[in-house]
């Protein structure tokens, strides 16, 4: 059967390829970035356990659902979803789900890349020297004084979807391929060095603490929700950005296997940025809590003390733009690719075109965090009372569109398709592996999914089985 479809975008050059691609989109803001500050926000030990069962439950199986989907159909994830419903018999609205993969991939990317643009600018103040034997209170001051500027703000912004349509817009092998293959290991690289610095801080103890002490009366259902929608992001799940990796990857490549590797790729690089960020916020008596600006209120005080710090900081900030980068193009990927399919535009109209709505939703995010800094327009809700117009939109894509995304795929995948196709596509027999797998996706993930719904919304309670916090 799959041998009949090709991609007309192209292939990966092979089974590498593919995993650093994936593991591209994979790795990036959301590992280094949004990683300890929601852990920071919900608590700590109970928030990062909920999340590393989410990866092995939900993210692994979906992930290769996702994959498996897309080597089958073969085209932007709105196209698969219509042709493989086709061949399941099934209804032609599933091709909706692609649709909202598509709009769920450029609300993300509006806000994505202001805080790529945060990195970029980082990568200069690090250099120059700014960070030289800083306090807290002066890294706090140049963060607000940073971020409190919209022009700035919007500058940086506009120079990193500027970099993202070009690398769109060359297409799938040139570029990409080749920056994530020193991207990952350069990043371990300084991630380890960084945990180095943290180890001799004296306060590693207490940041090992914070991370991985499960204490579940810190946690809300909120917090469970917030941690499960993470699991779905930063694996870059639900919205077909891994489907569309998945449609360029070569013939009798390995689902399974590919999908582990990522995802224990991921997950190490959260864990490496976690347990390098919370000894320095103990040690300076920072906020676990402060949000957003987390990193770049610890991080660039390690970097002010530390030999050569200016070049290791630049150094760090220019991984993080990479890291960015790779995940920003995977966001915009399947609307591109169904422009090009549907609209017969070229790779570089689509992009340029993509990445104009994009960069003008990104003025929201831009704004949140000065002009409209105090606006808070659903304060009526608990949940959101303190919710300004950035953080609603990232609870809107990463908590709400990406797992509900998740859910239609693993429903699709395993009570839709043929069970004899998703077995030939797999590649890995009718055994144990792959029963495990169809359990999964066919219940757990669904299953899963509902649940932490029905208990945000309070229409399920499980609060008092784990001792949540209310
Ligand atoms: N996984 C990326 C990160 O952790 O930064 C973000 C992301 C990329 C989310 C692609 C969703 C996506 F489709």
């Amino acid at each position: 059967m799959t041998e009949r479809r090709k991609s007309i975008h192209g292939s990966w050059s092979g089974r590498l390829a593919f995993v650093l691609a994936a593991t591209g989109s994979a790795v990036g803001l959301g590992n280094i970035w949004k990683f300890p500050y929601i852990a920071g926000e919900n608590g700590g030990g109970a928030f990062v356990l909920v999340y590393l069962v989410c990866i092995a439950t939900i993210g692994i199986p979906i992930m290769m659902a996702e994959v498996m989907l897309g080597r089958r159909g073969r085209q932007s994830p709105i196209n698969t979803m219509r042709t493989l419903a086709e061949e399941a018999g099934a209804s032609h609205i599933w091709r909706y789900l692609g649709w909202m993969g598509v709009l769920a991939g450029f609300l993300i990317l509006s806000y994505y890349s202001v805080i790529a643009g945060w990195a970029l600018a980082y990568v200069f103040r690090a250099a120059s020297g700014m960070f030289h034997g800083a306090t807290a209170e002066g890294v706090l001051s140049i963060f607000g004084q940073f971020t409190g500027d919209p022009e700035k703000l919007l500058a940086w912004h506009t120079l990193f979807m500027v970099m993202t349509m070009i690398v769109v817009a060359r297409g799938v092998r040139s570029g990409l391929e080749r920056a994530v293959r020193f991207l990952v290991p350069g990043l371990f690289v300084l991630l380890l060095m960084l945990d180095g610095y943290a180890l001799a801080s004296g306060a590693f103890d207490q940041g090992l603490r914070f991370l991985f002490t499960p204490d579940f009366s810190k946690i809300t259902a909120n917090g469970v929700l917030i941690a499960m929608g993470h699991a779905f992001f930063t694996l870059s799940l639900g919205m077909g950005a891994i489907m569309v990796y998945g449609s360029y990857l070569p013939e009798r490549t390995s689902i399974a296997r590919t999908s582990i590797t990522i995802a224990v790729l991921d997950t190490l690089v959260a864990m490496l940025a976690g347990m390098a960020i919370f000894p320095l916020v103990f040690l300076n008596g920072l906020e676990p809590g402060a949000g957003p600006g987390l990193i770049f209120q610890t991080l660039p005080l390690a970097f002010g003390h530390m030999p050569g710090g200016a070049l290791f900081g630049a150094l760090f900030f220019v991984l993080l733009v990479f890291a960015a980068w790779t995940s920003a193009i995977s966001l915009i990927e399947p609307a591109v690719a169904w422009l090009v399919e549907n609209k017969g535009m070229t790779r570089v109209h689509a992009s340029v075109f993509a990445g104009i709505v994009t960069w003008a939703t990104g003025l929201l995010t831009v704004f949140s965090f000065n002009l409209w800094s105090g606006f808070r327009p659903l304060s009526f809700i608990s949940i959101f009372r303190n919710y300004t117009v950035f953080d609603l939109l990232d609870y809107l894509t990463a908590n709400i569109m990406l797992p509900l995304g998740g859910f239609f795929i693993a429903v699709f995948a395993a009570w839709v398709m043929k069970r004899d196709d998703s077995v030939q596509e797999l590649d890995m027999g009718d055994g144990a592996a792959y029963r495990l797998w169809y359990g999964l996706v066919r219940y757990v993930t669904p299953a899963a999914v509902l649940l932490v719904f029905l208990n945000v919304t309070g229409l399920v309670d499980f609060s008092d089985l784990l001792g949540m916090a209310k």
